[in-house]
C-alpha cells in the first residue's frame, strides 16, 4: 500500500467549483443563466459599519420612556398631496407577472397595516394591490406594459422608473411559462412567450426629456401626486442630481444589492455599484442643490434588518425600500417547502429562479393551485410584524444615539469596520478621525 502523505485536494481561487460547474452549465445548453434576486457575492455592505451609542459625550435617551419619531413625509416639494407614512420603510415596485395576485394582495395589506406604502411594477395595477393598498406608488416604466391613463390617476404617486439597482442599463424578463392569459391581456401581448422590458423610455433621450414628461404626469393628475424618480446605483451624484432638476418630489436610489424579478446573472453581478457607495454622492449631489430633505431620498438594494434602516437613514435618506425581504416575510424560501425546493434542484434560502413560475410558496409564480397555496390576509400579517421589527430595531439604535427622531441619525453615529466601507461611506474608519479620501474630496 502507498503510504505516501498527500495533500488534500486544492481548489483554485479562480476557478472554483462553481464556477466550473457555470462553465458546464453553459457548456452544455449554450444559453446565459437568469435568475431572479440580487448580487449575491459580498460586496461592501451596511453590515461593514457600526454605530458609536452615546456615553459622556452624547446623552442617550430612555427606551421607555422618551419617544423616538418615525414618520415621514415623502412628495412635500412640489405635490399637494405627499404621501405621509409612520414609518420610513416602504414596498418596492414588484410586476405582477413576476409576483402571483395572492402575493400582491398581502403586499397591500402588509403594508397597509404597517402605515406605509406598496408600489406596482412593470405590468400594470391589479384589484388586488390597489384594493388593499390604502397609499400605492404607480409605477411608469420603460415597457409601459400595463400603463394606463386612468391607474395613474388613482394612484397615491408616481414612480418614474429609469433604472433597477440589480441592472442599470438594461431592461427586466418575464419568460412565457408567467405569461398567462390575464397577465398577457395587462400588457398587450402574446400569451405564453418570453418578454424582455425595455431599457430605456420610448419618448425620450435625456434629461430635458424627463422634466417634459414630469410636468404631462402633473397636469394629468392635477399637481395633487408626488412624482418619484427611481435610477439604479451606477452614477450617483449624477443621475440625483439630474433627476431633482428635471422636477422630482422623490429620489428613488437602488444599489447592485437589490433584487429582480429576472434577468441574466452577469448583469446582477456585474454592473452597478453597491448600495453603501450610492448614499453619500446622492446626498452630496442634493446637499449641493440645496435640495437635501426638501427632495427625499429612498434607498434600496439590500435592506434586511433594523440596522440597515438606521444606518442608511443615518448616511443622509429620508427612507428606505425593501423588496426581497419583503418576499422573505410572505414566505418565500420558507424551509417548510424544502422538499419541493430539492426537487427543483435548490434548497430553501437559496431558491431563484423566480421566472421560472414553479414557486412552491405561491409568491413568485402565476400557477393557480401553488398561488392558492399563499394565504394573503395571514401573509401581510407576517409582512406587518417584520415592518414593525424593522422599525423597533431601528428606534433603538437611534435611542441610543440620543435621536430623538430616526431622521435625526447622521453620519457622525456611524463608524466603519474596514477601509472600503469607510471610504463609501465616508465615515472614520473604526478606532480613527479618518476615512479615506478625507479632505480630498
Ligand atoms: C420579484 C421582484 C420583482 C421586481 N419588479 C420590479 C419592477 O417591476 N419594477 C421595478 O422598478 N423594480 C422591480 N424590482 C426591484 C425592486 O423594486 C427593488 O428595487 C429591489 O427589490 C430592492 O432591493 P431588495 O430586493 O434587496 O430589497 C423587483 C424586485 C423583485 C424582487
Amino acid at each position: 500500500m502507498d503510504d505516501t502523505p498527500r495533500t488534500l485536494p486544492r481548489y483554485s481561487a479562480t476557478l472554483t467549483p462553481e464556477v466550473m460547474s457555470e462553465i458546464r452549465r453553459a457548456a452544455a445548453t449554450g444559453i446565459y443563466d437568469i435568475r431572479g434576486g440580487g448580487a449575491k457575492r459580498r460586496v461592501p455592505h451596511f453590515d461593514d459599519l457600526l454605530f458609536l451609542g452615546a456615553s459622556i459625550s452624547r446623552y442617550p435617551l430612555e427606551g421607555y420612556r422618551e419617544a423616538c419619531g418615525t414618520g415621514v413625509v415623502l412628495g412635500s416639494r412640489f405635490a399637494k398631496t405627499p404621501l405621509e407614512l409612520k414609518i420610513p420603510i416602504t414596498i418596492a415596485g414588484m410586476s405582477f407577472g413576476s409576483l402571483s395576485g395572492q402575493a400582491k394582495e398581502a403586499l397591500g395589506r402588509g403594508a397597509t397595516l404597517a402605515g406605509t406604502s406598496t408600489t406596482t411594477g412593470d405590468g400594470g395595477m391589479t384589484e388586488e394591490e390597489r384594493g388593499h393598498s390604502a397609499m400605492l406608488v404607480y409605477q411608469l416604466l420603460p415597457s409601459r406594459y400595463g400603463m394606463n391613463p386612468d391607474d395613474l390617476r388613482r394612484a397615491d404617486a408616481i414612480e418614474i422608473v429609469v433604472g433597477q439597482g440589480a441592472k442599470p442599463g438594461g431592461g427586466g424578463m418575464l419568460l412565457g411559462q408567467k405569461i398567462t392569459e390575464r397577465v398577457a391581456g395587462m400588457r398587450d401581448l402574446p400569451q405564453g412567450i418570453d418578454q424582455r422590458s425595455a431599457c430605456r423610455h420610448p419618448d425620450w433621450t435625456g434629461p430635458d426629456d424627463m422634466e417634459i414628461k414630469i410636468l404631462e404626469l402633473r397636469e394629468i393628475t392635477g399637481w395633487e401626486k408626488p412624482i418619484y424618480v427611481k435610477i439604479g446605483g451606477a452614477r450617483p451624484y449624477y443621475d440625483t442630481a439630474l433627476a431633482a432638476k428635471a422636477g422630482a418630489d422623490v429620489v428613488v436610489l437602488d444599489g447592485m444589492q437589490g433584487g429582480t424579478a429576472a434577468t441574466q446573472d452577469v448583469f446582477i453581478e456585474h454592473v452597478g455599484q453597491p448600495t453603501l457607495a450610492c448614499i453619500r454622492p446622492a446626498v452630496r449631489a442634493l446637499q449641493d442643490l440645496g435640495l437635501h430633505r426638501e427632495v427625499q431620498l429612498v434607498v434600496s438594494g439590500g435592506i434586511r434588518t433594523g440596522a440597515d434602516v438606521a444606518k442608511a437613514l443615518a448616511l443622509g435618506a429620508d427612507a428606505v425600500s425593501i423588496g426581497t425581504a419583503a418576499l422573505v416575510a410572505l414566505g418565500d424560501n420558507d424551509p417548510r417547502w424544502e422538499e419541493e425546493y430539492r426537487a427543483l434542484g435548490t434548497t430553501a434560502g437559496a431558491y431563484d429562479d423566480w421566472h421560472e413560475g414553479r414557486d412552491p410558496a405561491g409568491i413568485t409564480t402565476q400557477n393557480e393551485a401553488l398561488a392558492a397555496r399563499l394565504d394573503p390576509v395571514a401573509a401581510g400579517r407576517r409582512l406587518q410584524n417584520y415592518l414593525a421589527v424593522l422599525t423597533l430595531e431601528a428606534q433603538t439604535i437611534a435611542r441610543a444615539c440620543g435621536k430623538s427622531h430616526l431622521l435625526n441619525l447622521e453620519p457622525e453615529d456611524l463608524c466603519a469596520l474596514t477601509m472600503e466601507a469607510a471610504a463609501m461611506a465616508q465615515v472614520p474608519l473604526a478606532g480613527t478621525d479618518w476615512w479615506p479620501g478625507k479632505g480630498g474630496m
